[in-house]
């Protein structure tokens, strides 16, 4: 069926838009454990991003989950599913000018390798939120590993399901180590010569 696919060539392109906005488009992979703080953190730089006028979208678990992906639960092959899906969105918006703040568990190394592929790894940043899963399950802000410890819930990454650490990412945040503005500070300063922002 793919033979039959010709794509249209659009005269308004993400370059044109990039140009338009006055920045590059990328996506900001935050990865980590639940509870490890990756939308709050995502947040503060989205925050500091549209004080600066950059255009920015943010994906998360919660609310991919209840809408274009609620067909998928946590198994491997559908977390696999998942990422792969919130890959092809991020490229979506890239291509539509987008600074993209993208928090997902996202526990397989292979699955954020594809996410770096589908956007190319020059427009993908991984962060690695690394905070510790006794300091996750202290928090436990939405009561999950509590239900997970009592077996109401299956494959809850860091108790009954596996998180593999990022080898090399581009940043990495100790949550309990770090105050969240320096942490957000970092970020923006990397991401700085990146979208290249008010590049003529
Ligand atoms: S991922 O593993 O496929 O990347 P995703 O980021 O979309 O996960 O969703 C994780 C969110 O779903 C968590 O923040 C948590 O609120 C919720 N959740 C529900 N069940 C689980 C589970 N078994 N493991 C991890 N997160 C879960």
């Amino acid at each position: 069926m793919e033979n039959n696919i010709v794509p249209y060539k659009y005269a308004i392109t993400k370059e044109r838009r990039n140009t338009v906005n006055k920045h590059r488009s990328l996506v900001l992979w935050f990865t980590g454990l639940s509870g490890s703080g990756k939308s709050t953190i995502a947040n503060l730089v989205e925050i500091e991003l549209h004080k600066l006028g950059v255009k920015t979208y943010s994906l998360d678990g919660d609310n991919i989950r209840s809408g274009i992906n609620k067909d998928l639960d946590f198994e491997p092959h559908c977390r696999t599913e998942n990422i792969r899906r919130i890959g092809e969105i991020a490229c979506l918006l890239i291509d539509a000018g987008l600074v993209v703040l993208a928090s997902f568990v996202s526990p397989y190394k292979i699955d954020r390798e594809t996410v770096g592929n589908i956007v190319n790894s020059t427009n993908f940043v991984e962060i690695f939120i690394n905070t510790n899963i006794s300091e996750c399950k202290k928090r436990d802000v939405k009561g999950l590993y509590r239900k997970a410890e009592k077996g109401e819930i299956k494959n809850m990454t860091g108790v009954s399901a596996p998180y593999e650490i990022p080898e090399n990412p581009d940043i990495e945040i100790r949550t309990e180590e770090e105050q969240i503005e320096e942490s957000v500070k970092r970020i923006l300063d990397f991401i700085s010569p990146k979208i290249q922002l008010n590049h003529e």
